[in-house]
């Protein structure tokens, strides 16, 4: 076996000139996979779970060069779904026998503390784990959810190059982004970040510092997503990003961290017919399926080719269902938390987990 990845396997650490041998090298990739699907089935086992995702509003006052919901995107129709609708969708979800449910939007103002907290509460009597994924918040903000019944937030840091990052999201700072993931930590949530690989002037060096920094954080969960480019931004022309770099950064996470949830993401799929089903056997042991019902799929437009845009939420819980059993894996009826416990784990003061 290659030498770096036999050490990767035992020691759950490499150092940044290592990873980016490895990064570089496409020669290892096969026993780089297998290595990352040992490790998986070794500390969490066969069980995959699902976490239904309600896209509930498209509207962002941010502006990331990659994303098509950014606010300088004036061709896409916007949307914002009532505390009806989301109810509704959220109740659907759980009589597919969902147990976790992600609240996932843009950086849209009008869900603020006041607004979110009772819809939060109210979800939580449905008798789920709830995910947010709705960007920077204050400190105080995330304590409010957290305390309505979050458990989990999912913040992706996108990149660590912090050149790349502020002239991507312009407007935004690399440092408030590290801070929230501090704050989310404080809080009290499993914290979940990720990044986009293929962005374009992102390094392989700076993608082993990413990887560097998902193991200094501890991050509880990690999403990893090939930069997908849409017409409808202003990086409409750079490459798309490539599914066995972004399929890489994910069995490396899984190596360097046994025991997190990984997602086989939906952009994985986009650009891979079998995308997720790859995923899953190169260390992922999550998948995300879509319960937003009726035309808001195709609106919540990141980037083009998403899948499962015609598709109802029961198609959908069928699908993957399928596509689990298929490889010999199950779906899981527990909540899924890292620590496969009741929630998350404790941490000292510096964010570092006691056992
Ligand atoms: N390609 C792939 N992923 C994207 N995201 C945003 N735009 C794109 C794109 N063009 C991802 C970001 C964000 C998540 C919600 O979607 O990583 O964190
Ligand atoms: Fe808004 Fe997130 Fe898209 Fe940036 S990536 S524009 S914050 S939805
Ligand atoms: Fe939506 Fe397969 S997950 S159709």
């Amino acid at each position: 076996m290659n030498k770096l990845i036999e050490k990767l396997k035992k020691e759950h650490l490499l150092t940044r000139e290592e990873l980016i041998e490895l990064l570089k090298d496409d020669s290892i990739n096969e026993e780089l996979y297998k290595a990352a699907d040992e490790v998986r089935d070794k500390t969490l086992g066969n069980e995959v779970h699902l976490r239904g995702l309600i896209e509930f509003t498209n509207i962002c006052k941010r502006n990331c060069m990659y994303c098509g919901l950014r606010r300088d995107n004036k061709i896409i129709k916007r949307y914002r779904l009532t505390e009806e609708e989301i109810l509704d969708f959220a109740e659907k979800a759980v009589s597919y026998g969902y147990r976790t449910l992600v609240l996932q939007g843009g950086e849209d103002p009008y869900f603020t503390v006041e607004r979110l907290v009772p819809l939060i509460k109210k979800i939580k009597a449905l008798g789920v784990a709830i995910t947010l994924s709705i960007g920077e918040r204050s400190l105080e903000e995330y304590k409010a959810f957290k305390e309505a019944g979050a458990d989990r937030f999912l913040l992706r840091i996108e990149t660590t190059d912090k050149e790349l990052y502020e002239k991507l999201d312009p407007g935004m700072s690399h440092e408030n982004r590290k801070q929230c993931l501090r704050d989310l930590r404080t809080a009290g949530y499993e914290v979940g970040s990720g990044a986009l690989v293929g962005l374009p002037g992102q390094t392989i060096e700076s993608l082993a510092d990413d990887l560097l920094y998902f193991k200094e954080l501890d991050a509880d969960m990690l999403g990893i997503g090939p930069f997908i480019p849409n017409e409808e931004t202003p990086l409409k022309d750079c490459k798309t990003g490539d599914f066995h770099l972004a399929l890489k950064m994910m069995a490396l996470i899984r190596l360097l961290l046994p025991d997190i949830n990984i997602p086989a993401t939906t952009a994985m799929e986009t650009l891979d017919k079998n995308g997720r089903t790859i995923a899953l056997q190169c260390g992922a042991n999550v998948v995300m399926p879509n319960v937003t019902e009726g035309e808001y799929r195709a609106l919540y437009k990141l980037y083009p080719g998403k899948i499962c845009i015609g598709d109802t939420p029961a198609h959908c819980r069928g699908c993957v269902t399928g596509k689990i059993r298929a490889i010999n894996r199950v779906v899981s009826d527990g909540y899924g938390f890292r620590d496969n416990g009741s929630g998350p784990k404790k941490r000292d003061e510096n964010g570092k987990r006691v056992e």
